[in-house]
């Protein structure tokens, strides 16, 4: 049984690039793994937040990961700023991180690029990430494809902590979904789509109703060919929907393509949005059912306690290692 840890932002409410990328990934992996599934509120301040907000989304994220199938009797669902020892092995870890090799992951590059008031926070957040993972000694990470570069700074942390001080990390390895590691805008198919995007139209949030799904899938922006085939670099609209669709169904690339061969655009998006459609009402209506209920609370206590357990370990073990704290003389 290999060990598993997750997290994800409650910046927003999810998108289905987060359903399809991740959290789908999470419910497969809970059967037969010892499985960890954060909800990483203090990542989402490295940037500013409405204080209201951000609890809402935080309660939110809680209620979608269990309406999504995550089963807290398998898994361990918490928050992260209510287990202390995930900042206290960031700072450690941030302690043997460089400034230049923070300055050069893509996201800190993209979040700060022409940004007037950069926060320190958004530098650092890489080796919070890696506390995550190494807290739990984790074996799996299943992420999207933009967390790739954030898994390798973690490995080489874990790495030359070992190294340093003493062999106590696991170096763990990423694992990403063959169809629906990245899924794209569907306003700017080049750019990934993301909870934060400014244009609603761009994304499908988890909790958007049938016929706004309908709307925006119809307004997604394909090609003049109206030909139904994968090729991402000449036609990223269609091959995007063509993702979605392999990944809400289960159905091939190929399949889809014998499928709607000859067949305008109008039809094929029209099952795209049905296919969307009929995996996310379940979620919806079950989510409804958990977001006021006292049993989120019960189940965010326990997964609070049991991480706070294991995590409190590695943070003895981690101390240890670098000398912190002290020695007690017998009396
Ligand atoms: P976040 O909150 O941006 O996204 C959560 C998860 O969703 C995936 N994802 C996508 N997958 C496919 N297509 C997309 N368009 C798409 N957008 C997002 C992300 O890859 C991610 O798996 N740094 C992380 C959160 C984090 C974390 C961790 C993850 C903090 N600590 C420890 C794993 C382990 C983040 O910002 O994800």
């Amino acid at each position: 049984m290999k060990t598993i840890f997750s997290g994800i932002q409650p910046s927003g409410t999810l998108t289905i690039g987060n359903y399809l990328g991740a959290m789908q990934q999470f419910v497969k992996y809970q059967e037969d793994h010892n499985c960890y599934f954060c909800i990483v509120d203090e990542h989402a301040i490295t940037v500013p937040q409405d204080r209201l907000k951000l609890r809402n989304n935080i309660r939110s994220l809680a209620a979608l990961y269990l309406a999504a199938g995550i089963d807290p009797n398998k898994s361990t669902l918490f928050i992260q700023s209510e287990v202390p020892a995930h900042t206290q092995l960031g700072w450690m870890l941030q302690s043997i991180s460089y400034i230049g090799e923070l300055e050069r992951m893509t996201q800190f590059k993209d979040k700060s690029t022409g940004k007037e008031a950069v926060s320190v926070g958004l530098l650092t957040y890489p080796p919070l990430m890696a506390a995550d993972i190494l807290l739990y000694k984790t074996d799996i990470v299943p992420v999207g494809e933009d967390q790739k570069q954030h898994l390798e700074l973690t490995r080489d942390l874990a790495q030359r902590f070992n190294n340093r001080y003493n062999d106590i990390f696991t170096i763990p390895e990423i694992a990403t979904p063959k169809v629906g590691a990245r899924i794209m805008s569907l306003q700017e198919p080049t750019k990934k789509m993301s909870k934060s995007d400014e244009n609603e139209k761009a994304f499908i949030s988890m909790l958007d109703e049938p016929k706004k799904i309908e709307k925006k899938i119809k307004s997604a922006v394909t090609d003049s060919e109206g030909v139904v085939k994968f090729d991402k670099e000449n036609k990223p609209g269609v091959s995007n929907l063509m993702t979605i669709y392999a990944s809400c169904t289960g159905e091939s690339i190929k399949s889809i393509e014998e499928k709607y061969a000859g067949k305008g655009y109008g039809e094929f998006k029209a099952d795209v949005a049905q296919a969307i459609i009929a995996i996310l009402k379940p979620i919806q209506d079950r989510y409804h059912e958990l977001i006021d209920s006292e049993q989120l609370d019960d189940i965010l206590d326990q997964g609070r306690d049991k991480a706070a357990a294991t995590a409190n370990k590695m943070i003895f073990k981690a101390k240890k290692a670098m000398g912190l704290g002290r020695i007690k003389k017998k009396k």
